[in-house]
């Protein structure tokens, strides 16, 4: 080792826990990134017009733009306007024809470790092939398309069919219910649905069929159900129901080739459910040429990614993660993208290091609380593998606590790789606040806004707030990955996000406050959303949940912080007459109220509402029109002063 690597690592050392501690670069990676000065990139951004139009270049496109950005009816912005271009084109068909034609665009395994490779090429005759199948099956451009499916290749292949011909689609995360799948498809009122048999999760063969199956009862706009044999349940064509077709036999004999849909910048790509304060879920929309933009560039920059890179992000593509960063963004950069389908701890919790010694992973992606999952086991897993290959980490979905980033800086990256703690929203559609290798690091910060994104700390006049102030986190400029609205529901979309500041801000719903070097720390949401293992709930939905069992009168939920999940739910029921949470459910039951309450809310919502605690209650804080105080009850929860209750009827 020579005296320069002794001062770096010396340098890299984390010697307190008080969070502000500053971890600079590693030379070694400064070296080689793409970027080599954040604060002159940064600035590069001042110009939001000038900084996009510039990374748009990167770009192909049938027909460049005529203006960078329409502002002219805010909120509704306009990005590249009059542009033609293609997502699926830039993504797959852009690299057939140059030197990546034979690179590996998707390196598909799973807890069994079983192992497909996709090249660029062949990625691109499977989705010619499906998108020719689901132009045959009627649908064209605009035209909805729904997938329940799990982390597969013929995911990947779906979404990119859908967008090369102009189809929007809208993926469905294969954790949630029956009850969240027709709410959602009888919303876009797709004519086809993608799914697959089942799922592999910790030894065991999840069954998605019979969970789309009671979904179909109910949504009546499906014409086609496709169906991914993956776990190989189905032996034979008479398994299937008449509106029910393989995804094989779909593309049977389909041609290779296939025209992509010329797309207006503006065109919808997709529209992703997601959680907000009240009970609806809402369906954000992002549109074609920006959302390209946003992604690509923000991924280049932030994980500095190379030609010789292996990516793997751990994020479904039932969630925006996936979306953004899993397939499209590193397939908009000729990567290679590792899809993994399955747990962190299955068959043991070396699993996901296993992984990265055997492909060699060179930038790896996850959330914190997976991070806090594997550490409970100990450190005798990642020292058993050889983590070398890793060059940058990444954390996304909730803020990353310090021990947890000690641990991930420390045992995965063995005190070599930056950690980019990214912060951004499904609304967003690309990372907003985040480092790039290059940048000295704060351990729990996301750092600064990147190039081309303008944020403020503001109160709730859209002010700027004093003296370091915790305030609502706004966004003050528009970015080009934005939505463009919630699909069916354009009153809340300029309601919820664009009138609550006078200034017309975007509202993140997140508080944050900004350090004196100007560092951004997250303190937590302002609404009633909940955040737990990083998914994002709605504290309504999960109440509504409640109350449409017999037993429930009405419901109250908070977050309770969790040392793993980050949150989970905390449940404060009044019951109805004679029921009780710890007698049996009914007469003739072993199971109590309690357990019977967990099993209802899970099926209505899916394994992603996990409860913590239920308490039964006689009454629930409230205003003088009827409104939860939530607030009041976490406030207790907490030992916190509960403040000025003048306002409540009931405490
Ligand atoms: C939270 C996930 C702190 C935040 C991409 C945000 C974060 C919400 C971070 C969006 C981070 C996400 N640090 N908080 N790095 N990343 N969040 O839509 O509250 O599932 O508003 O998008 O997650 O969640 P969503």
């Amino acid at each position: 080792m020579g005296e320069s690597d002794k001062n770096m690592d010396q340098e890299n050392k984390l010697s307190n826990n008080n969070g502000d501690q500053i971890v600079p670069p590693n030379n070694k990676i400064i070296e080689r990134t793409i970027v080599k000065d954040w604060e002159r990139e940064i600035q590069k951004g001042d110009d939001i017009e000038k900084y996009w139009a510039m990374e748009a270049e990167q770009l192909d496109w049938f027909k460049k733009w005529d203006e960078v950005l329409d502002d002219s009816e805010k909120p509704y912005y306009k990005w590249f306007v009059g542009g033609k271009t293609n997502l699926a084109y830039n993504a797959i068909d852009r690299w057939i024809k140059a030197e990546k034609r034979n690179k590996i665009a998707i390196l598909y395994t799973n807890e069994r470790g079983d192992e497909i490779k996709l090249t660029y090429y062949e990625l691109y005759r499977e989705i010619n092939k499906m998108a020719n199948a689901l132009r045959n099956l009627g649908i064209k451009k605009g035209d909805t398309v729904c997938m329940y499916l799990p982390m597969c290749p013929e995911l990947v292949i779906s979404m990119l069919a859908c967008t090369k011909i102009g189809a929007v689609h809208s993926a469905i995360y294969s954790g949630l219910s029956s009850v969240a799948i027709v709410e959602r498809i009888n919303d876009i009122k797709s004519k086809v649905v993608i799914t697959a048999d089942g799922t592999y999760r910790r030894g065991k063969i999840i069954n998605l069929k019979s969970v789309i199956d009671e979904a179909m009862l109910q949504c009546p706009s499906v014409q086609t159900v496709v169906l991914v044999n993956h776990t190989g349940r189905y032996n034979d064509v008479a398994d299937l129901r008449g509106n029910e077709i393989f995804y094989e036999r779909l593309i049977e004999g389909e041609g290779d080739t296939c025209y992509s849909e010329i797309m207006d910048a503006e065109d919808p790509l997709f529209i992703l459910y997601t959680s907000g304060s009240t009970g609806k879920p809402k369906g954000v929309l992002h549109t074609t040429a920006g959302y390209m933009v946003g992604i690509s560039t923000t991924l280049r920059n932030v994980f500095d990614i190379h030609d010789n890179d292996l990516w793997w992000s751990t994020g479904d593509a039932g969630w925006i993660t996936g979306h953004s960063y899993t397939i499209y963004a590193p397939l908009l950069l000729g990567s290679t993208t590792l899809i993994y389908e399955g747990a962190p701890d299955y068959p043991d919790p070396g699993i996901w290091w296993e992984i990265i010694e055997k492909y060699g992973v060179t930038k790896f992606y996850t959330a914190p609380t997976a991070i806090r999952h594997l550490m409970r086991f100990g450190k005798k897993y990642a020292k058993s593998y050889n983590l070398d290959s890793l060059k940058v980490l990444g954390s996304v979905g909730e803020p990353i606590n310090y021990e947890a980033w000690k641990w991930m800086y420390e045992e995965i990256g063995k005190n070599r790789t930056p950690i980019m703690d990214t912060w951004w929203q499904t609304e967003t559609g690309m990372h907003m606040i985040a480092p790039m290798p290059v940048a000295d690091l704060k351990p729990g910060s996301a750092t600064k806004p990147l190039p081309g994104v303008h944020i403020a700390i503001v109160d709730e006049e859209g002010v700027e707030v004093e003296n370091r102030e915790k305030g609502y986190l706004a966004i003050t400029q528009p970015w080009p990955a934005m939505f463009r609205t919630l699909y069916n529901d354009e009153q809340r979309f300029e309601d919820v996000y664009w009138k609550f500041f006078p200034t017309g801000y975007y509202k993140t719903g997140d508080m944050a406050r900004m350090d004196e070097d100007g560092y951004v720390w997250i303190e937590g949401r302002s609404d009633d959303v909940l955040k737990i293992a990083g998914h994002r709930i709605g504290s309504v939905e999960v109440e509504s949940a409640f109350n449409s069992h017999p037993a429930v009168n009405e419901t109250a939920v908070i977050g309770k912080e969790d040392p793993v999940k980050g949150q989970l739910i905390k449940a404060f029921l009044i019951l109805n007459e004679g029921y009780n949470l710890s007698m049996p459910y009914k007469e003739g039951y072993t199971s109590t109220l309690r357990e019977e309450l967990k099993r209802h809310v899970r099926h209505s919502l899916g394994p992603v509402a996990v409860l913590g605690e239920m308490v039964a209650v006689d009454s629930l804080p409230k205003t003088k029109s009827g409104k939860i105080m939530r607030r009041i009850l976490k406030a207790k929860e907490d030992g916190e002063n509960i403040g000025d209750t003048s306002t409540l009827d009931d405490l």
